[in-house]
């Protein structure tokens, strides 16, 4: 079957019913992508399919209709995303295991609602669990990523001014 992930083409011989983040982390070894729970109630695994935040370990690899984007390829080549850099800037990571599920879902929440209130981040984020309690630095990056994101390039000064 044939899986675009992180912008690269795969032909992966894997059964219809594995779950996508088997064949990221088994098949395509980009162990980035995390294994928390496997039943849906952690985030540890998400990744994006066309855009959308998803959980890896309940999409059927013969399912997947989209390019998917992994935490490894959420930037562009050489340079974080936004989120990430906020998530830097905040120091947000205590083990750092629940991190990369959290960056993809709060990734896909600034593609959907750019400026997101104290309400979107939390309905977006609730399914998200992190045990090391991370929450108020990450809702702390997700307004600065947002912020960093919505600034409007700052002008370029005029020759001979000085500003
Ligand atoms: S491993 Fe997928 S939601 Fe927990
Ligand atoms: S940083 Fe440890 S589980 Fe979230």
């Amino acid at each position: 079957m044939k899986l675009t992930v992180d912008g690269k083409p795969h032909e992966v011989d894997v059964p219809q019913e594995m779950p996508l983040l088997w064949v990221l982390r088994d098949v395509l070894g980009i162990t980035a992508v995390k294994y928390g729970c496997g039943v849906a109630q952690c985030g540890a695994c998400t990744v994006h399919i066309d855009g959308v935040a998803v959980r890896s370990c309940q999409v059927a690899a013969a399912d997947v209709d989209g390019p998917v984007t992994t935490i490894a390829g959420l930037g562009k080549t050489g340079a974080m995303h936004a989120v990430q850099a906020a998530w830097v800037t905040h120091q947000v990571a205590q083990c750092g295991y629940c991190q990369s599920g959290q960056i993809m879902q709060a990734a896909a929440l600034l593609s959907e609602t750019p400026d997101p209130t104290d309400a979107d981040i939390a309905e977006a984020m609730r399914g998200n669990l992190c045990r090391c309690g991370t929450y108020p630095r990450i809702k702390a990056a997700i307004k600065t990523a947002a912020r960093r994101l919505n600034a409007k390039p700052s002008p370029v000064p005029a020759p001979g001014t000085d500003r």
